[in-house]
């Protein structure tokens, strides 16, 4: 008998409806769900927690425990990211303990571990906190293909995994990639070298085979496949858990549910489907087996593009494919998933925009320092020394990324919350969300956030909270979906109409800002002088000694002050560029005479910053 882990409630809507999915669309079928006997339902974790407290106003502790009270004979799962929990950067063991405590005791019985790099000194403590908490620990190897990523060394990590004390282990194939081959290869090799607790594999529908996969598998002697609800699968999401089932039913690995009752629940998921139709994309419905190729994840594919827009380059886009490929390698095959795959990305493009290594944000140094943890090939050492420089095995940590984070963060930032929250409930868990999102939790607690509206709630009045660049930038193709509330000659009086200003680029559920905003800097023409208010009598960009930046971003932290001395190379400036900081060297010797921008400010490609003379 196979055994199944649905993911509707997590994974799927992740995968193909921007993990918008809410508690109460949840709710009215969570007790049919209840009913079918799955191994567990992961319903949790992963980018369910930010989301909710980003776009929907909700409380995922609250989820949590609705969930668990609604569906009491199923075993609840979140997807714990190691030390990242459910963010994006390291925290240190005391938070990362007290998570699963918090998680735990809201209702989460199962917790699937997974690093996106394998390294499994980073998963370590989580492993343990679950055992200690008595929970069950399910540990995971991150699928991709490269010359390191061999069947044996997957077979030893799960077996180590095990030997931890994991009460079940997982291939986690988040692009969607394995072949029938290689998921033989891994469940069999596992089996055979003694491996004792139940073996799951995740997959998604991405490269069209995974069916095949799946039934390989089974011959494997998998004991639990992941599936979903098939409205909310296909493409990038995963693998109909109604059409598992009926393909499994007869045969030795029959799973034994009701079909039956599946296909009731269906259409339920048919109609949540419609509440969300604007949140889906063609493309991601769309199998593509070109991942094979070139290994990127749909949602790192779109980012890519996204990026290579806003820097005007989108006819590098091939080439960047190349170069995703070419660094991917030199940096020793860091699987493609959150945060490896925009280290790379990003890198990819820059090297593309700019010469090859010739800009390096600070994620790339992080990444060769080994601040995410042990890259899974070795780094090409030209490489290294290019980013850290020619004493770049100094540079090199050889502890655990998390033992250099800061200590006492849980007294920290209770003490912090306190101060800008007063009068809010400090409970641990509201701690725990602002430790975990600072900017966004403490909105969210402060009840700054704001729903966000479903497609049911098209078009929107003009007055709604979303910005309307928002709103297009899920649904670029409408000319506008708003409902003028005056005549378009009123508008007029009040200035310029605006243009789109914000851009939620999102990346298998993480988020990237992107604020595009007339700064009262000096646009150059080259930044679509036309369309933005351009602040007048500013100086020629043209006349010298003017420090341009290199590219559009977030200026994030300026470096130097007006009558400072710099040196040509000299770094003025940090620029955040997709979540990744560059630095902006001066291009000249002299004194900062006058600077025109500010920390915080949206910057174009080849701004004017600042006059050095
Ligand atoms: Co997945």
């Amino acid at each position: 008998m196979v055994e199944l882990h649905d993911q509707t409630f997590r994974d799927a809507h992740q995968s193909i409806l921007a993990t918008r999915m809410r508690t109460e669309d949840m709710l009215p079928i969570a007790e049919k769900m209840d009913e079918i006997g799955f191994w567990s339902m992961e319903v949790w974790g992963g980018a369910t927690f930010d989301v909710p407290i980003r776009f929907l106003n909700e409380d995922p502790w609250e989820r949590l425990r609705k969930l668990k009270k609604a569906m009491p004979n199923t075993k609840l799962q979140m997807l714990e990211r190691a030390m990242n929990i459910v963010a994006y950067w390291n925290f240190p063991d005391e938070i990362v303990k007290k998570f699963i405590h918090l998680a735990k005791k809201n209702g989460c019985d199962y917790f699937r571990i997974f690093d996106a790099l394998n390294d499994l000194r980073n998963m370590e403590t989580p492993i343990k906190a679950v055992i200690e908490e008595g929970a069950h620990a399910q540990g995971c190897v991150s699928y991709t293909i490269s010359p390191v990523h061999t069947i044996e060394r997957y077979v030893d990590d799960l077996l180590t995994l095990e030997k931890w004390g994991c009460q079940s282990v997982c291939i986690k194939d988040m692009a969607g990639m394995i072949s029938p081959r290689y998921a033989d290869g891994i469940i069999r090799g596992y089996k055979e070298a003694g491996g004792k607790v139940p073996i799951d594999l995740h997959s998604h529908y991405t490269s069209g085979m995974t069916g095949m996969s799946f039934w390989a598998a089974c011959e494997a002697g998998v004991d639990i496949l992941d599936t979903s609800m098939s409205p909310i699968s296909g493409g990038t999401g995963g693998v109909p858990t109604e059409s598992v089932v009926a393909a499994l039913q007869g045969t030795k690995y029959d799973t034994g549910y009701d079909l039956h009752k599946l296909i009731e629940i269906r259409k339920y998921f048919i109609e949540i489907w419609h509440k969300y139709r604007h949140l889906i994309r063609q493309e991601a419905m769309k199998v593509d087996p070109s991942v094979m190729v070139h290994q990127i994840p749909g949602g790192m594919l779109s980012n890519l593009v996204s990026q290579l827009e806003m820097q005007g380059a989108s006819d590098k886009f091939y080439e960047v494919l190349d170069e995703t490929a070419r660094v991917r390698e030199e940096m020793g095959y860091p699987p493609l998933v959150t945060p490896t795959s925009q280290v790379v990305g990003v890198q990819s493009v820059m090297n593309v925009l700019f010469g090859r290594y010739k800009k390096i944000p600070k994620e790339t140094i992080d990444y060769c320092k080994g601040m995410y943890g042990k890259s899974p090939g070795p780094i090409k050492p030209e490489i290294m020394e290019k980013v850290l420089g020619p004493n770049w095995k100094d540079e090199v940590i050889t502890c655990r990324p998390a033992d250099l984070v800061e200590k006492n963060m849980w007294d920290v930032r209770k003490k912090e919350l306190a101060e800008k929250a007063p009068g809010i409930d400090m409970t641990d868990e509201n701690i725990m969300t602002y430790t975990l999102f600072p900017e966004v939790g403490l909105k969210f607690l402060t009840g700054e956030a704001v729903p966000e509206f479903t497609s049911d709630q098209l078009p929107l009045n003009k007055d709604h909270p979303m910005t309307r660049a928002m709103v297009k930038s899920f649904l670029p193709e409408l000319p506008d979906i708003y409902i003028e509330t005056e005549p378009p000659e009123a508008r007029q009086v009040a200035g310029p109409a605006p243009i789109p200003t914000e851009f939620n680029v999102e990346v298998d559920g993480d988020f990237f800002e992107v604020k595009v905003e007339p700064t009262g800097g000096f646009i150059t023409a080259a930044a679509g002088a036309g369309d933005v208010p351009c602040a007048t009598g500013g100086p020629d960009p043209n006349a010298p000694g003017m420090q341009k930046t290199g590219c559009q971003g977030n200026l994030w932290k300026l470096k130097v002050e007006v009558g400072d001395k710099v040196k040509k190379g000299d770094v003025v400036a940090i620029l955040e560029v997709m979540k990744m900081e560059s630095n902006i060297e001066s291009d000249f010797d002299g004194e900062v005479k006058e600077i025109f921008v500010n920390e915080g400010d949206m910057v174009q490609s080849g701004d004017v910053m600042m006059k050095i003379e």
